[in-house]
């Protein structure tokens, strides 16, 4: 498959056309930002984890039931992807508390909660990615009540899923942001990556963090947690 123009580069990835109207191919890039971007940084290798990860897991899901825009891996930065609309939200799913949560509400630090809790943010980096409710979603149109039901059941299965995955890998799924699209026929799909950029995981022996929160707590070893998590996974050294 020849690649087309480039469609969008974004803070982590670029998205390419490809000679298929329906599929995409992304690049994942080593940079890294944190803070809406207000914090950065190159590292070598880093693309190169994020590929393998996302695309392990993304295949790990679809044996699962959970169907994704993931298509097929085709070397270590691209990815072969269905094309969809995004919806502009971003829906994080935590399992312990920590991050913008603790700093928003004031709630303690690392306590377990009795359920997942499941937040929705207005997918806009000049308003910062803004927490939002169900309805702000529904009245200003970003998603139908159908599409916010079945969205919300995906994340949750998806959190199930991934939780026993990394608990039988020695790994707690603190939380994660997923996000969604309308496929050509109007259906939403999971999208986008899981990756260490995109998910807080805690070693279950140690607490130690093997995801970006290294760079964005400045904890030093940054690829070693990427490079940890792909271990893991895979079995793999590299
Ligand atoms: P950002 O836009 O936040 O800087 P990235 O660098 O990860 O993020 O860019 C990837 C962009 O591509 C994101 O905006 C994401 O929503 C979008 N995207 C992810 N998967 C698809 C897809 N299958 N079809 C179209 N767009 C997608
Ligand atoms: P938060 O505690 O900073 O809101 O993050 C919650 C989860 O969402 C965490 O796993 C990191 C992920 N996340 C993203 O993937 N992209 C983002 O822009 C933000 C803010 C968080």
């Amino acid at each position: 498959m020849e690649t087309g123009k480039l469609l969008y580069e974004g803070k982590a990835k670029k998205m390419y056309e490809t000679s298929d109207p329906d599929i995409l191919l992304i690049e994942y890039k080593n940079s890294l930002t944190a803070f809406n971007a207000q914090k950065k940084a190159e590292m070598e290798g880093k693309g190169r984890y994020n590929t393998l990860i996302s695309a392990w897991l993304f295949s790990y899901l679809a044996e699962k039931g959970i169907p994704s825009h993931f298509l097929k891996r085709l070397d270590d930065t691209h990815q072969l992807v269905k094309k969809v609309q995004i919806l502009p939200i971003e829906v994080v799913v935590r399992n312990i508390t920590t991050g913008t949560l603790c700093r928003r509400l004031g709630v303690t630090e690392g306590m377990k909660l009795p359920r997942p809790l499941v937040e929705f943010y207005l997918k806009d980096d000049a308003l910062g990615d803004p927490l939002i409710t169900e309805d702000h979603a529904l009245l200003f149109g970003w998603a139908k009540q159908d599409e916010i039901d079945s969205i919300k059941r995906t994340s949750l299965a998806v959190n199930e899923i991934l939780q026993d995955l990394f608990l039988s890998k020695g790994i707690v799924l603190v939380d994660f942001k997923l996000e969604f699209g309308r496929d050509s026929s109007g259906n939403v799909l999971l999208a986008d990556e899981i990756s260490p950029d995109t998910c807080r995981f805690w070693d279950s022996q140690t607490g130690k963090s093997l995801d970006k929160d290294r760079f964005r707590k400045d904890l030093g070893d940054v690829l070693g947690a990427y490079r940890e998590i792909w271990k893991r996974l895979s079995g793999k050294e590299e």
